[in-house]
């Protein structure tokens, strides 16, 4: 994939300011290799990804097509001083082919409706905050070359994979 898109790899490093900007972090890009740029493809006919947070602190999504089906699904943590509870807002984000999405993916409960008639695709850009890096040990082992977990903590999460 880098070889044939090395544009790709450009955006990843460039846009990586305005991530910092957006989400008031000090983002770092992905100190994983295998799993810091993914291509996320989901055929017509059912192509989904199931509820989950992300492992990595920061995701960044740049969408390949437009779609009008199997929007990104997200449930957003709210709380305002003036509200006596929190709350979730419920936001669905179709994608539109050359957009950006910056997303705190541990924070935000997300899935992807399943597809229909149509292919969705995008480009998953996987980011850290600088004081925290952490991903399981297994998890790229288990992801990218199916390999069984050693251990699985309680607190495993799933993550946008391609
Ligand atoms: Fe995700």
């Amino acid at each position: 994939m880098r070889e044939k898109l090395p544009e790709l790899t450009a955006v990843y490093h460039s846009i990586l300011p305005l991530v910092s900007l957006v989400t008031l972090t000090d983002t770092v890009v992905s100190p994983y290799p295998v799993s810091d740029i993914n291509i996320k493809a989901y055929p017509p006919g059912g192509g989904t990804l199931g509820l989950h947070y992300d492992t990595n602190g920061i995701t960044v999504l740049l969408f390949l097509t437009t779609n009008s089906e199997a929007p990104l699904r997200m449930q957003v943590q709210r709380s305002h001083p003036s509200k006596k509870d929190s709350w979730v807002e419920n936001r669905k984000i179709y994608a539109k082919k050359g957009a950006l999405l910056i997303m705190q993916g541990r924070k935000v409960l997300h899935d992807s409706e399943p597809t229909v008639n149509e292919q969705k695709l995008s480009v998953v850009y996987n980011y850290y905050e600088r004081h925290d890096t952490y991903r399981h040990e297994d998890f790229d082992n288990f992801v990218y070359y199916g390999r069984p977990p050693k251990t699985l903590g309680d607190n495993a999460r799933g993550e946008d994979r391609p």
